[in-house]
């Protein structure tokens, strides 16, 4: 079994992601505390309470719960971790309602959808063993338990961890994962198959994020380094992470999830598959993209189609790959909209006809769009620095049709596409 360092310093360190009440000692132990006082019966019968109120109003809720003998400080918790399930709902499913939270942990926490195809990518890839090397509060480390990995997970921040314990423990999972409070950077990996870790990106008590890799927790430097010391490490890192810092070797994987680009990941050693690779999550399907991210799409004219290509095929450097499937060029280099003459069906880009096109000027497209009775618009834009909620209240639209405006450069002018959907 690998060897954890326990027990941290007295004082929080300044990237902990716990504390839902602040970041200084006293709240802390208020706050371990009150998670202590919430695993009781007691406190289980007003986390029972909390879940049939929260959701509507605050006052009205800690009203019922106090009236029903709930003590205030134990309604409080409830009610705080009743409407962080209820939150995390999205990200978590059902599973939620028995899981504990704090607001910065389900802010950093991967989503389930994610988290599992991660983890059953580790498990394909013949991982039986696993170092999770800052789990937050362990939607990573449950991922790995239910694809049947065994993992070693890591906290540093003594509630966060707590918490961690108290989700393995619900989930009927604490057989295949041992929650340590401790540093990460000490952690010895020499006894497992492969890492993953995903620093800590924002600050403790702003909960601001940090854009610099070199402020993430565990450091960037610590982070890299880990695939030199096990061939299969997986790193989560800032979808925006910028291109230049992706190790020589790694695999760069950025995910969206219906429509929404929520991380990235590097694959590194013997887990890179490709040079980069988008992947769409939307409902149940996975689609994924794959090409060397180096390529660049020919350059045309605007055509009968636009494409808008899904945020993790633009991240991800993979618009040739998606122009070559589609036929289609791009009518600016540096702009990552598509133009095709035909309409194909794609997971990696959404499709819209273009009617007309103009040089970009309110008069004349206010008049466009008062001919055709244009009364709503959604707007879309790539390279302008237009407002759209501005040009929205400009246009004084009336009409009772609907019509999406794309908002782009042409060969450098700054250009506006009146479109309908694809029939
Ligand atoms: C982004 S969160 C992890 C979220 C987790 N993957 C999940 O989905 O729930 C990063 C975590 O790393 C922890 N952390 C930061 N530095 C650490 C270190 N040196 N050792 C252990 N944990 C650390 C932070 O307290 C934080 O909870």
């Amino acid at each position: 079994m690998p060897q954890v360092v326990t027990g941290m310093p007295g004082e929080r360190p300044a990237w902990a992601s716990g504390g839902q009440v602040g970041a200084g000692r006293k709240n802390r132990r208020v706050d371990l505390e009150q998670f202590a006082a919430l695993r009781t019966p007691e406190g289980s019968a007003a986390l029972d309470a909390a879940a049939g109120v929260a959701g509507g109003d605050p006052l009205a809720a800690a009203v019922a719960l106090r009236s029903a003998g709930v003590p205030g400080g134990l309604a409080a918790a409830a009610l705080t971790q009743a409407e962080l399930r209820r939150r995390a709902t999205g990200k978590f499913g059902p599973a939620a309602a028995g899981m504990f939270f704090t607001r910065p942990g389900l802010e950093q926490a991967t989503r389930r959808v994610v988290a599992d195809r991660r983890a059953r990518r580790l498990r394909a890839a013949g991982v039986r063993t696993l170092a999770d090397l800052g789990c937050g509060l362990g939607a990573d480390a449950l991922a790995a338990a239910r694809a049947g990995i065994r993992v070693y997970a890591v906290e540093a921040d003594p509630l966060t961890a707590a918490l961690a314990e108290a989700n393995v423990q619900a989930a009927g999972l604490a057989d295949l994962v041992t929650v340590e409070c401790g540093d990460a950077t000490a952690f010895d990996v020499t006894g497992v198959e492969a890492v993953f870790c995903d620093p800590a990106r924002r600050r403790a008590g702003t909960g601001r994020r940090i854009f610099d890799p070199n402020s993430y927790s565990p450091p960037w430097d610590f982070v890299t380094g880990l695939a030199d010391r096990v061939p299969r490490t997986v790193v989560k890192v800032a979808p925006g992470i910028d291109h230049a810092l992706i190790p020589p070797g790694a695999e760069a994987e950025w995910v969206s999830v219906e429509g929404d680009l929520v991380e990235a990941a590097l694959w590194c050693g013997e887990l890179a598959e490709v040079s980069r690779r988008a992947t769409v999550l939307t409902g149940e399907s996975v689609h994924q993209l794959a090409g060397s991210g180096t390529h660049e799409a020919p350059v045309g004219a605007v055509r009968r189609f636009v494409y808008d290509p899904d945020p993790a095929v633009v991240r991800a450097h993979l618009i040739a790959e998606l122009a070559a499937d589609l036929d289609a060029t791009l009518a600016d280099p540096t702009i990552a909209y598509l133009y095709a003459d035909t309409a194909r069906r794609t997971p990696y880009a959404r499709c819209l006809e273009v009617t007309d096109v103009l040089p970009f000027s309110l008069k004349r497209l206010r008049a466009l769009l008062r001919e055709r009775r244009v009364g709503r618009v959604e707007i879309l834009k790539r390279g302008s620095a237009l407002e759209p909620e501005r040009l929205r209240r400009d246009l004084r639209l009336s009409g009772d049709q609907p019509a999406s405006l794309v908002l782009t450069r042409v060969a450098t002018a700054p250009t506006v596409l009146v479109c309908r959907p694809v029939a």
